[in-house]
């Protein structure tokens, strides 16, 4: 991780800039509404991976900790408060290994597995199918379950969603009846298989669109129940295989899955969550930022051989991949979160909005405990629990939830960061560049008729006094909250939990239905206009 070759590139171009004395002129066009933003773009993802769900969600009944029928309170109650709209589980990777009918009946029967992807760590099974959809109404979220495509059977994949949703007097309805639950839960989303190009069972596109088809043709829509079938989709930037299932799946699906990290460096070390340089920082996000190039390949793909938009774009694992934090079992994918991660989580969900109309769904990886999670909770068992800056940009943007997309002018300040970092062999100067905006923003009105508008300043060193005319909107009120620290290396630990933690913000002000913001550096701002 030496060497970086940024510092020159950083320097290197400028888009456009506004004038260190003036404000920035910018423009909310509430009067050129868009499209509404799914909830479901404020997914999230759990995996039997490490202590996402042993330690993180779950701890027993009997455990110490208090829990609520086993899951943890304080998890539980800041997950609530978060207004989560779809959990997905059990993978992931773990998917394509997991056998449902192990994680059903009496506890004290049900087998243990090696987790062979995650640390070979031993599963006990204790937390199954019943554990996973009692939360999801306890958090009164959809579930999403991934069905196992790499290992499992048509018939197992068939009959987990009969025990799941059939409320006849059939066997896997019986079954459930015995394993006491009377009333099919709701499943809507059900992905059929888990990056079926790697660990979901080295597949090429051509092969798993007819296995798709296959395991599809007997996953039955029982009395009440209709599912949405999601195909197993592409990594990154193979195009590919999106064309390839659009062509030989197509509408047999209504979603197909795309799978995007920041700093998934997946042959070297990807950096240390906690301590990097301005380069990587900025690096990270020049990353980040080029899923706006990968969403809107795929979508074109989608928009040729789908016109009509029936099948949805459902980013289903994206977030940031760091190192593992050191003295953590490896495997577990442990990372910590700075406010470097709340600008990814920002960013990320700022290009959704803008993608709405074909991006249905994203799942942050992951709730607890692995990778960007929302919550981290302590590895000795001690109770202790902390939330990242991440969550706290998740529960700042809530109000985006269902809330109808409006377009945002706002000239910025580009730097053009190198994309070479992890392949320093390849050459930085033949690797190209990726722009990094200093400025984003996003705005949408509201399920009550307000306005929200998140403003992302990502520079470590220049605040700016942004100008915003609010075109189709009368504006009487604003107010709103700040996510910021010293220092954008900043993170809470169990014994500084605050040290990133949103505040009231005061400088807003309106004036003849222009709103002009000071944003700091390094700082979202996230306002509410009545
Ligand atoms: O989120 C961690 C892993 O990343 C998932 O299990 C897998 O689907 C992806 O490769």
């Amino acid at each position: 991780m030496k060497k970086v070759i940024l510092t020159t590139a950083i320097a290197l171009a400028v888009t456009a800039t506004a004038s260190a004395a003036d404000a920035i002129k910018a423009t909310v066009h509430a009067d050129q509404a868009g499209a509404k933003i799914n909830r479901e773009i404020y997914g999230q993802f759990s995996e039997h991976l490490g202590t996402c769900i042993y330690g993180g969600l779950w701890v027993g009944e009997d455990s110490k900790i208090p829990n609520i029928k086993g899951y943890r309170k304080d998890v539980f109650e800041a997950l609530k408060a978060l207004k989560v709209p779809v959990l997905r589980w059990p993978g992931g990777c773990f998917a394509d290994d997991y056998h449902w009918m192990d994680g059903i009946g009496p506890k004290d029967q049900r087998p243990s597995l090696r987790n062979n992807n995650w640390g070979g760590t031993i599963e006990d099974n204790s937390f199954g199918t019943h554990e996973f959809l009692n939360l999801c109404e306890m958090l009164d979220c959809e579930p999403y379950i991934s069905g196992n495509v790499g290992s499992g059977t048509v018939k197992e994949m068939a009959q987990w969603v009969e025990y799941m949703t059939s409320d006849g007097d059939t066997p896997m309805a019986r079954l459930r009846r015995q394993n006491g639950r009377d009333k099919a839960w709701h499943v809507k989303y059900f992905g059929i298989g888990n990056e079926a190009w790697g660990c979901g069972g080295n597949m090429t596109p051509e092969y798993y669109s007819d296995e798709f088809r296959k395991f599809n043709t007997y996953l039955r829509d029982y009395t009440g129940n209709k599912l949405y079938r999601i195909g197993s989709g592409a990594s990154d930037y193979d195009y590919n295989w999106t064309e390839v299932l659009m062509e030989k799946i197509g509408n047999r699906m209504q979603g197909v899955s795309l799978h995007y990290y920041t700093c998934s460096g997946w042959d070297g070390p990807k950096g240390s969550a906690t301590k990097f340089t301005n380069d990587q920082y900025y690096w990270a996000l020049g990353k980040c930022l080029e899923i706006e190039d990968v969403i809107k390949r795929h979508k074109a793909i989608m928009d040729e051989k789908d016109p009509k938009n029936t099948v949805g774009l459902l980013v289903d694992e994206w977030g940031t991949w760091w190192d593992e934090e050191p003295g953590t079992i490896s495997g577990h994918l442990y990372q910590q979160n700075a406010l470097r991660d709340a600008f990814v989580a920002s960013l990320s969900l700022n290009v959704f909005h803008k993608y709405t109309d074909r991006v249905k769904m994203a799942n942050i990886a992951q709730i607890v405990n692995v990778l960007q999670s929302m919550i981290l909770t302590d590895q000795e068992g001690t109770g202790h629990m902390v939330l990242t800056p991440t969550y706290h940009v998740f529960k700042m943007y809530t109000p985006f939830q269902e809330a109808t997309y409006l377009p945002v002018d706002l000239p910025t300040e580009t730097i053009q960061v190198s994309k070479a970092y992890f392949k320093e062999k390849e050459g930085a100067k033949d690797a190209g560049y990726r722009p990094c905006p200093m400025l984003s923003a996003s705005a949408a009105k509201t399920v009550d008729g307000s306005l929200v508008l998140a403003i992302t300043n990502v520079s470590l060193d220049k605040a700016q006094t942004i100008d915003f005319s609010l075109e189709g909107y009368q504006a009487k009120s604003v107010s709103g909250e700040i996510l910021t620290s010293k220092k954008v290396d900043d993170f809470n630990d169990f014994q500084h939990p605050e040290v990133v933690s949103p505040k009231a913000f005061n400088d807003a002000k309106l004036k003849n239905n222009v709103l002009t913001v000071q944003v700091p550096a390094k700082s979202i701002v996230v306002l509410n206009i009545k």
